[in-house]
């Protein structure tokens, strides 16, 4: 099973390609995480590049699956630092490498998250994934609440608009609400 860290300096030159071989290889693989075309290399390091000064403000935390130094998969929790809202963020772009996944990794990965989240107080998650996709039954697996629905949500990588599913988890319930 690959290692999980959290990113929390400057990644090496080696990993920072690395992520950018993910983010192409997910979009080609056609999963729906912003992009309706593979991003060329300049605009994927572009992407890698404003993740991590995210990472850097305190903004966003960032999580790498590596195995033998190879980066099998990442995931990303936008932390909301609105004073209203700093008991929760959002789960985004859980991404594993095509020749990767069935390994546990992507569930891994967001287990990770999930406990570094509890650690920083953060006790409500929320994101939205492409209704009927893979992550879908990922998400539900691990938990979360389906909310419902929105329709024609994102543009597909075949280029048709396609439902987005939202879900929740409450991380420790019995926690008073601040
Ligand atoms: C979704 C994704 C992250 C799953 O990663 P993974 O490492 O293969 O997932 P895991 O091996 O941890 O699987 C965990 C659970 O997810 C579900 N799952 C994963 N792949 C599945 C598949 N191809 N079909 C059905 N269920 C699947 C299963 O319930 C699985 O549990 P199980 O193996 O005990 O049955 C991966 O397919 C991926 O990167 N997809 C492209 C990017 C993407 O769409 N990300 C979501 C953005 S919101």
């Amino acid at each position: 099973m690959p290692t999980i860290n959290e990113v929390t300096v400057p990644p090496s030159l080696e990993l920072f390609s690395e992520l950018v071989e993910l983010l192409q290889d997910s979009v080609a693989g056609h999963a729906s995480v912003g992009w309706t075309t593979v991003p060329d290399t300049r605009e994927a390091r572009n992407y890698w590049t404003e993740v991590l000064e995210a990472v850097g403000r305190g903004e966003r935390l960032l999580f790498v699956a590596t195995d033998n130094h190879v980066c099998a998969g990442a995931i990303q929790l936008a932390l909301v630092n609105k004073q209203n809202g700093r008991h929760r963020g959002e789960v985004q772009k859980l991404l594993v490498h095509s020749q990767y996944r069935r390994r546990g990794i992507g569930r891994a990965l967001l287990t990770e998250l999930e406990r570094a989240a509890t650690a920083r107080g953060r006790t409500l998650l929320v994101l939205d994934t492409i209704t009927g996709s893979t992550a879908e039954q990922l998400y539900r697996r691990a938990g979360y609440h389906f909310v419902g629905t929105v329709p024609g949500y994102a543009r597909s990588t075949h280029g048709v608009l396609e439902a987005t599913a939202v879900y929740y988890r409450e991380l420790a319930a019995d926690a008073p609400r601040r």
